[in-house]
């Protein structure tokens, strides 16, 4: 690992360099083989790690649990309800309270204001496990997925396509434009992305080669992708706008045919999960309309979903254990 993290905050994407995030991606690559090989290491042994979550989770909770206890560190899960952050405490003394119990701190919650505060007074690590705006470690686990298929990140073409203002598509366009990639949003004009953030995205991509594209147009979007990804059509906390985007996402949803409008035989699908493909949930029996992307394309070829999900244990454990461990 060339780049020195240790002492960071691992809040959103921005904050680092193409190098730190590659290196990240080196360590990630490290540690999955050494866990296939059987190997766990002891670089967070001793050390005590919150886990709060004001949103469910299954992958980054259990990601975070794993990666400690792989690692040798304890994690402690605080759940909605189970602490006073925000309610009956500020969380800046949350954050102080925590801080000297605590040697690192996860947060999932809803304002990215909130985790920004935690990293502010915990005077130790915080990672972001998601908020509305941004979705960090996913991104990770999203680009190392995509460097196994590929063998690279520079130069190939990322079609993000569904919701353009949620975390997801913000953390995409920054992630790739930061690899040198050509990332495309391929939404509609009501869920574009914010112009300020397509701005400094731009910016960002002038200096490492890649490209932005925002786009409401399918074929324009999609055309020559060697990756296409979606995401749920209404995030956690927007279930009152689910049956609006079943009506404006329902021509954005990813089918057989939009992986045969890439052009490209060897078009990877990606999906940050959960994801609605069938009607085999609750949510899917009450919006049988809700499917972002097709079962065939889900269970097909193309789809490395269940690689991807696995890849948050070991690019989490890669966080955790370069700001925080030995
Ligand atoms: N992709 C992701 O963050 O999944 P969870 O909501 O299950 O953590
Ligand atoms: N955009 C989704 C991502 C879930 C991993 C949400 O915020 O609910």
């Amino acid at each position: 690992m060339a780049a020195n993290l240790k002492g960071r905050h691992f809040l959103k994407l921005v904050d680092f360099s193409s190098e730190e995030i590659s290196d990240l991606l080196t360590l990630s690559a490290a540690l999955k083989a050494n866990k296939r090989a059987g190997v766990c290491g002891k670089a967070l042994e001793g050390k005590n790690i919150a886990l709060i979550f004001e949103k469910p989770s299954t992958r980054t909770r259990c990601a975070f649990v794993v990666a400690c206890v792989d690692e040798g560190a304890h994690p402690e899960y605080l759940g909605k309800g189970d602490i006073q952050l925000g309610k009956k405490e500020t969380v800046a003394d949350t954050a102080r309270v925590l801080g000297r119990y605590f040697d690192g701190i996860e947060f999932r919650g809803f304002s990215h204001e909130t985790v920004e505060t935690l990293a502010e007074y915990a005077g130790v690590p915080v990672w972001n496990g998601l908020t509305e705006q941004w979705h960090p470690t996913q991104i990770l686990a999203d680009l190392l997925t995509v460097q196994e298929a590929f063998g690279r990140l520079e130069g190939l073409s990322f079609a993000y396509v569904g919701d353009g203002r949620n975390n997801m598509a913000n953390s995409l366009m920054v992630g790739c434009a930061k690899m040198g990639m050509d990332i495309r949003i391929v939404a509609p004009e009501s869920l574009h992305p914010e112009a300020k953030l397509v701005r400094m995205v731009e910016a960002i991509a002038s200096e490492t080669g890649g490209k932005v594209t925002v786009t409401a147009d399918v074929e324009e979007g999609v055309k020559g992708a060697h990756v296409v990804y979606t995401d749920v059509w209404a995030s956690m906390g927007e279930e009152a706008q689910i049956a609006d985007r079943i009506v404006t996402l329902g021509p954005y949803r990813v089918t057989v045919d939009m992986m045969e409008k890439t052009g490209r035989r060897d078009a990877i699908f990606l999906h940050c999960l959960p994801a609605f493909h069938n009607l085999e949930t609750d949510v899917a029996r009450e919006y049988p309309e809700i499917r972002e992307v097709s079962d065939e394309v889900f269970e097909g070829r193309w789809s490395r979903v269940f690689d991807q999900a696995e890849n948050r244990m070991h690019t989490i454990k890669a966080v955790m254990v370069a700001t925080l461990g030995h």
